[in-house]
């Protein structure tokens, strides 16, 4: 079955940016000079994704008016002849159906999920968080798509990470699948997962390979999610469905494997990870990029101890 849903969760409360997310959604604080969260709906749209559920809270109506056409001020810039400015705000309204619900608590990411089950009905959907940026130049979501294709079951993306880091993530016990199972996607980057666990104590990670913001899911997690309690913080935990749809029978919609990601991956969701997305997509940037790398350069050259 081909996957046109995608689903985002933007209920977070921003609080590690705050006061800036004071009265604005985190997920419109602009990398260069794009909202974060349009990147993540243009690599839904990217991928075939064309109907988008946002999962948003209270506070998030800008997000939705940010997808809309914005007739008043399309007038203003045809009235001053400003053709790229004008088709940069109506690109955002066409890049997918944008569809919304609201999380009614902060209960969790499993939860967020679980609140898209009418939206996305029996079909498998994809998921991407926010925080996650992941490079438009590294093909990753189209991978995990073809493994699902191939393979069925849910995918996950992964992402090896220093042994130190990896209770920041969800990790997973991973057994590598044989090349020949999907083809066309770089040897070794196709797992079998079992054993997740959400965050887990640097001495009881099953592995190096954490979990990053993509994930195709069989609607089976539906039912999974309905039946899972609070787990780490309290919270209703993807990872913890996830640790029980690997157990399940593939002809019942189970089974869990991970792709290998080694590409550009920025994480906007934490202060000092956002600057450094900033700086790296602001050096790559059509019109500002050689004129900010040289200023950067002279910068970090003229500022001892930087
Ligand atoms: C969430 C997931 C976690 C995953 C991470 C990726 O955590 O719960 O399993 O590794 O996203 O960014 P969060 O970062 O929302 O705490």
């Amino acid at each position: 079955m081909t996957i046109t849903k995608a689903v985002v969760p933007a209920a977070g409360l921003g609080t590690r940016f705050l006061p800036a997310t004071k009265a604005i959604p985190k997920e419109l604080l602009p990398v260069v000079d794009v909202p974060a969260i349009e990147y993540v709906v243009r690599e839904a749209s990217r991928a075939g994704l064309r109907d988008v559920l946002l999962i948003t809270g209270k506070t998030k109506g800008a997000i939705l008016d940010h997808f809309d056409r914005a007739w008043d001020l399309e007038a203003v810039l045809e009235d001053k002849g400003e053709p790229e400015r004008l088709a940069a705000i109506r690109s955002s309204a066409e890049l997918a159906t944008i569809h919304a619900v609201r999380q009614s608590a902060p209960r969790g990411l499993g939860h967020a999920v679980l609140c898209a089950k009418a939206h996305v009905g029996r079909e498998p959907f994809a998921v991407l968080l926010g925080d996650d940026l992941i490079d438009a130049r590294d093909p990753l979501l189209t991978n995990m798509i073809a493994v699902r294709e191939r393979l069925g079951g849910s995918v996950v993306a992964l992402m090896r990470v220093p042994r130190e880091q990896i209770s920041l993530y969800g990790s997973a016990a991973a057994e590598l699948v044989d090349d020949a199972a999907v083809p066309g996607l770089a040897p070794g980057s196709v797992f079998r997962l079992s054993h997740l666990v959400e965050k887990p104590l640097v001495a009881e990670a099953p592995s190096d390979l954490a979990i990053i913001g993509r994930y195709v899911l069989d609607p089976v997690v539906f039912s999974v999610l309905e039946d899972t309690g609070p787990g780490r913080g309290g919270e209703i935990q993807l990872t913890d469905a996830l640790a029980r749809l690997a157990d399940i029978a593939p002809a019942a919609g189970g089974g869990l494997h991970g792709v290998l990601f080694t590409g550009r991956r920025y994480d906007t969701g934490d202060r000092l990870d956002y600057l450094k997305a900033v700086v790296r997509l602001a050096a790559d940037h059509p019109e500002l990029g050689s004129e900010f790398s040289s200023w950067l350069a002279e910068f970090v050259a003229g500022s001892p101890g930087r």
